[in-house]
């Protein structure tokens, strides 16, 4: 099959690289063969060609609902062990769409301008919770609020033994998968095996049953006490139909859930640890941003957060600079066909390479860069950016985690001084499937622990923010 030029080493050490350091392999092959090249990471899937060039992700992703691609769910099977046979990550063609249609109108308009208030409590709620002064691992709680938000969102659940035992389990397992080895199985279908009860495999088998027990727990109780007063996922999803009128099995209900709890989770909570580590790296960054909070008035409405523009320009240029999802799912050419100048045989497989379109220098001048302005000063095109990938995968909760990801930082910085706990350098670094930065810590500056342990004993959990950024405007 003729493919763009790409690595000759053997696929065992290309997919050793792209698990290991991701980021420096895909920057080497693009020096080496420009904005289209092959990798071989097994011989079962074969060769995949990585775009970066926009004129070709605009085909590659308008294409893929029509004649010119595929965008197969059975090329998806690192997801399966974990999500299920029938997540609408793992379906293609028409199940796949029929899926899409039940889940969107979750995730649309007023139906998740609805999780403003889930999002902002819970976010006072954890915050809340941490130990003054103490250096904090700033990933450990940016997930603790993303998984309580995207369970509450989805179950509506926020009290009682099922919940907290939800909480503990997924925090657990989703835990063990960022470490690339813990969840080698994804990547190497053939370490899907019991190798005994301390094995990776095992233990994911048996955390995995523990969740789903509870999953299919609250299946059951909902479709014996039907609610039509709730307003969460689950009640959408139990009451949804098809186009033929058909309503979604147990199962199904399960593999959809799981899909939602899980990317619904991971992604926004590093798109936040990224976000809060640039905003306190870069004091201009986090002064500019404090200003246009400070001009808010009065406690922070939802609908004026989501509009403002330098918020805007920082959480776009966090998901710009190292984008949590590396790559789109795959496509694959349905005939032969001409991408920019580079001939496709009908059965090939392509992906958009988000990283590496984003670090294009004729877009993003000094792409390695945080430069918010960027956002401010020019529009990109859909195949310039595109964070949350495009066409008919196009991420489904990427309203949702901007929203969550702006009140979430609002909230934060309205309410509290954080810094970072020290100047190590923070890189991007696979976690599990998708990216995310190195660990660090910040701490709770203790003026600001002491005004804030005062304002809970008080029970005033946040003064109005024009007041309290007046002390920090004078520091900075
Ligand atoms: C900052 C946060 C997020 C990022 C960066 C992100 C990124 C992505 C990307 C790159 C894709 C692949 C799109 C493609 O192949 O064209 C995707 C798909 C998907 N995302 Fe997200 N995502 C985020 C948050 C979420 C949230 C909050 C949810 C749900 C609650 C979600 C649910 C999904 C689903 C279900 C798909 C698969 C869609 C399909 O196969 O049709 N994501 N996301």
């Amino acid at each position: 099959m003729l493919l763009p030029d790409g690595p000759k080493s053997p696929s065992i050490w290309q997919m050793f690289q792209w698990i290991t350091r991701p980021f420096s392999f895909m920057s080497s092959c693009s020096h080496h063969y420009g904005d289209r090249f092959t990798v071989t990471f097994n011989k079962k899937f074969g060769p995949l060609v990585f775009f970066s060039n926009p004129e070709a992700l605009k085909v590659i992703l308008t294409g893929d609902d029509s004649k010119l691609f595929d965008a197969p769910g059975e090329l998806n099977t690192a997801f399966e062990p974990l999500l299920g046979a029938q997540s609408v990550i793992g379906l293609s063609g028409d199940r796949h769409r029929r899926m899409r249609q039940l889940l969107m109108p979750s995730f649309h308009g007023e139906r998740m301008r609805s999780y403003g208030q889930v999002i902002q409590d819970v976010t006072k709620e954890v915050m809340n919770e941490l130990v003054a002064g103490e250096p904090l691992d700033v990933r450990k709680i940016m997930q603790k609020i993303s998984l309580r938000v995207i369970l509450r969102a989805v179950f509506g659940l926020n009290e009682g033994p099922r919940y907290q035992q939800l909480e503990l389990l997924l925090a657990n397992m989703l835990d063990k998968m960022s470490n690339p080895w813990k969840v080698s199985f994804l990547f190497f279908a053939i370490l899907r095996h019991n190798f005994g009860p301390l094995s990776p495999w095992a233990s994911f088998v048996r955390n995995r049953q523990q969740i789903d027990q509870l999953v299919y727990d609250e299946i059951a109780e909902r479709r014996n006490h039907p609610d039509d007063s709730r307003t969460d996922i689950l009640n959408m999803l139990l009451s949804a139909r098809d186009e033929a009128g058909e309503a979604l099995t147990d199962s199904e209900l399960r593999d959809e859930l799981m899909t939602l709890l899980v990317t619904g989770h991971e992604t926004t909570a590093t798109a936040l640890t990224w976000a809060l580590y640039w905003i306190h790296k870069l004091p201009a960054v986090r002064k500019k941003l404090l200003t246009e909070l400070q001009a808010l008035d009065g406690p922070s409405d939802p609908n004026v957060v989501i509009r403002l523009p330098y918020l805007n320009a920082v959480c776009s240029e966090t998901l710009r600079i190292y984008p949590v999802g590396i790559l789109t799912f795959p496509r694959v050419t349905r005939s032969g066909l001409k991408l920019t100048g580079t001939s496709l045989e009908p059965g090939t497989t392509v992906v958009g390479c988000i990283y590496l379109t984003h670090h294009r220098e004729d877009i993003y001048p000094d792409p390695d860069e945080f430069r918010p302005e960027r956002f401010l000063e020019r529009r990109y095109s859909p195949y310039e950016y595109l964070p949350f990938g495009g066409g008919v995968r196009r991420c489904i909760g990427m309203a949702f985690a901007q929203f969550e990801m702006k009140l979430v930082i609002t909230g934060i910085l309205s309410c509290f001084e954080l810094a970072l706990a020290d100047t190590r350098p923070v890189r991007p670094v696979r976690r599990g499937l998708t990216s995310g930065p190195s660990p660090f810590r910040m701490v709770i500056n203790d003026q600001r622990v002491t005004n804030y342990l005062l304002r809970r004993k008080s029970l005033i959990v946040c003064k109005p923010i024009s007041i309290r950024l007046s002390n920090l405007e004078r520091k900075l």
